[in-house]
This record gives C-alpha cells, structure tokens and sequence, in this order.
C-alpha cells in the first residue's frame, strides 16, 4: 500500500511536470468581467477611466490570436486590440519594474501611489492569465499552451512587449523603475529585459523628463548591486542617451518600512526599531548608514 501511494505520487509528479497549462477556462467570462469590474468598481475612483466596450475589447483580443497556431502570432496581431483598449494614465505616476513583482505592486499600491502597467487596463485584464490559439475550433487551446521558451522570441513576446510599449508610450511626466539589487542570477538592469527592450525606448522623452530608480535589497541579502555600481552605470548611460535625467536610491525608507512590515525580526529592522526608541546611541562607526531607517 505504502509502495503504491509513493509510486502513484512519483507518477503525479512526473505527469503533472510533463504537461503545461492550457488556455485559462472561462477566460473569455473573466476578461469580460474584469473589464467591467475595472471600469465600475475596482479603479473608477483611482485613475480617469475611460468607458470602454468590454465585449469589443474580447472580440478584438480574441482575434489576436484565436485560430492562428500558437506560435504564429506576431505583435502587430494586438495592434488594433491595443488601440482600442489603451488610456491616459495620471501624470508623474508612472512606474516600472524589472526582476522584482511583489515589492514593486505593494509598493505601487494599486494604483494609489503609482501607476505599474498592470493597473492599466490592458494589463489588468491580461495579467495571469494563459492563452494561445489553436487552428480549428473553438480557436483556442485548453489543454495546453507553449512555454515562452518553446516559440520563437516573437511570438511569446508579442503580447507583452506590445503592452509594454503601449504602457510606455502613454507615460507623462517623471517616471519610476524599481529594480533588485540582490538577485545573484539576475542583474539589476539588463538591456534584454522588457524594461531595457520596450519600455526604455518607448518613453517619449518631450514628455518624460527624468527616470528614478530605486535600488531594493532583500532584508538580509547582499547588496550585489546599489546605485552607481554594477549594471546601474549602464542603466544611467541608456537613459541619459535618451536624454533624460537619471537619479538612483538604494532602499529608500518608503521601501524599508515596506520590507520590515513583512519581516520585522530582520537584523536591519531590529536595528531601526532599537534606535528609534533610543535603546541605541547612533555611532556611525559601529553602524553604518546603511541601516538606518528614520
Ligand atoms: C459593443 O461591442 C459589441 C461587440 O463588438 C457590439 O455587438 C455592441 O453593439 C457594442 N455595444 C455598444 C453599446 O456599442
Ligand atoms: C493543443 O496543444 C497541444 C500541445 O501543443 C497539442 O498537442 C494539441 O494537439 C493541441 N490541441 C489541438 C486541438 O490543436
Ligand atoms: C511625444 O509627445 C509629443 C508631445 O505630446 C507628441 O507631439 C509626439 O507626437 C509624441 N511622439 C510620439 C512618438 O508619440
Ligand atoms: C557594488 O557595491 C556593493 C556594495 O558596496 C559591493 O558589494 C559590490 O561588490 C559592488 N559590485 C560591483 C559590480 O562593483
Ligand atoms: C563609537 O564607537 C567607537 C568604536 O567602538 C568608539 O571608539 C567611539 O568612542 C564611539 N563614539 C561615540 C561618540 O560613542
């Protein structure tokens, strides 16, 4: 019996490894529904909306790539949904993000401290979802979708890298990128990512007069990469090639406090706290800088 469970569970494994996500069900009722519930409810106090049709938009998406094989979408297949579906976003609340998520969402903060490509409309109602096409009916695939590795790079980016530019492109005023500085298989900035690739060059520069990146570090991980080291002095270079101001800060509070309210047992947190409450002395030669918070 023992044997049997562990073999069935070694068969689940390998089974559940082998085969990938097929398109998301119900996703033409989630799209829809989303769409609605962004326009309603979810940012109509947030950011301007502008009404929209929602079964238009799912006609128009669904087109993209519905009955065309799944690697044989291109880009410029969501032009016209992308059109149709793109906003005006609030000036000066831009923000961009690269090889981190969850930091830079709670940070954003849906939409109330920054607008991330996610908050918007196109991004929102594409976010986590899995689609792909398949040539006879019902034109799309449930059983299973390709990876990104498994088609060429064009068509895995096709959605996304026109997103991203989409995003870009409508961005007015000073913008954010939020990067990680402590991913040791990741740098911080890579010309290759869709930051580097589609959102750089999709800024338009008589709009966007400056970039600011922040620098994070996870609590407790080495600071790899801060401002004006590493791949940041070629992110600094790209940006001012394009003729826009670049100003850098590693962990800035509004960030630190985000990191300890998740771990606040952290050395760097303990630290902040002791010398908030003055338990500490502050003696810049026994602590540097670094960890101070306030
Ligand atoms: C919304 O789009 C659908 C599908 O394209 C169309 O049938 C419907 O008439 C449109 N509704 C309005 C109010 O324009
Ligand atoms: C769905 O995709 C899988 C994996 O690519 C493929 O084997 C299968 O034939 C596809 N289904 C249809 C109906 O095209
Ligand atoms: C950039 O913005 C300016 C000012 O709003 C506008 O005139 C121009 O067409 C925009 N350029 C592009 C490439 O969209
Ligand atoms: C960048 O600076 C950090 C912290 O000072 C250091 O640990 C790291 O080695 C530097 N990295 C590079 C690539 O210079
Ligand atoms: C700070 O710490 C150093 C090293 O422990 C010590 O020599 C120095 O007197 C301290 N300074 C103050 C102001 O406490």
């Amino acid at each position: 019996m023992k044997v049997l469970a562990i073999l069935l569970a070694a068969l689940v494994l390998v089974t559940s490894a082998a085969s990938r996500q097929g398109t998301t069900p119900n996703i033409k009722e989630v799209f829809i529904g989303r769409c609605w519930d962004y326009q309603e409810i979810r940012y109509n106090t947030i950011l301007p909306i502008e009404p929209k049709n929602c079964s238009h938009l799912w006609d128009l998406f669904f087109k993209a790539f519905s009955y065309h094989a799944p690697c044989d979408v291109r880009q410029a297949n969501y032009d016209q949904y992308l059109q149709e579906a793109k906003q005006s976003l609030p000036a000066n609340k831009a923000m961009f993000w690269s090889g981190i998520y969850n930091l830079a969402h709670q940070f954003s903060d849906n939409g109330i401290n920054y607008v991330t490509l996610e908050d918007t409309l196109i991004g929102y109602l594409a976010n986590s979802l899995t689609w792909c096409g398949q040539e006879n009916y019902p034109g799309m695939n449930f059983s299973a979708c390709p990876t990104w590795t498994d088609c060429p790079l064009e068509a895995s980016e096709s959605f996304w890298s026109g997103a991203s530019t989409t995003f870009a492109a409508s961005a007015i005023g000073p913008v954010v990128l939020m990067v990680d500085g402590s991913n040791p298989n990741k740098p911080a900035y890579r010309r290759d990512s869709f930051f580097g690739k589609y959102e750089l060059s999709g800024l338009n520069v008589s709009k966007v007069p400056s970039v600011h990146v922040i620098v994070t570090h996870a609590l407790g991980a080495a600071k790899l990469e801060v401002c004006g080291n590493g791949t940041l002095v070629t992110l600094q270079n790209d940006v001012e090639a394009r003729g826009m101001t670049y100003t850098c800060d590693d962990n800035p509070d509004s960030v630190m406090y985000l990191l300890c309210a998740e771990k606040p047992d952290c050395r760097e947190c303990k630290l902040a706290k002791a010398l908030a409450s003055g338990q500490l002395s502050y003696n810049s030669s026994v602590i540097t800088p670094d960890y101070i918070m306030g």
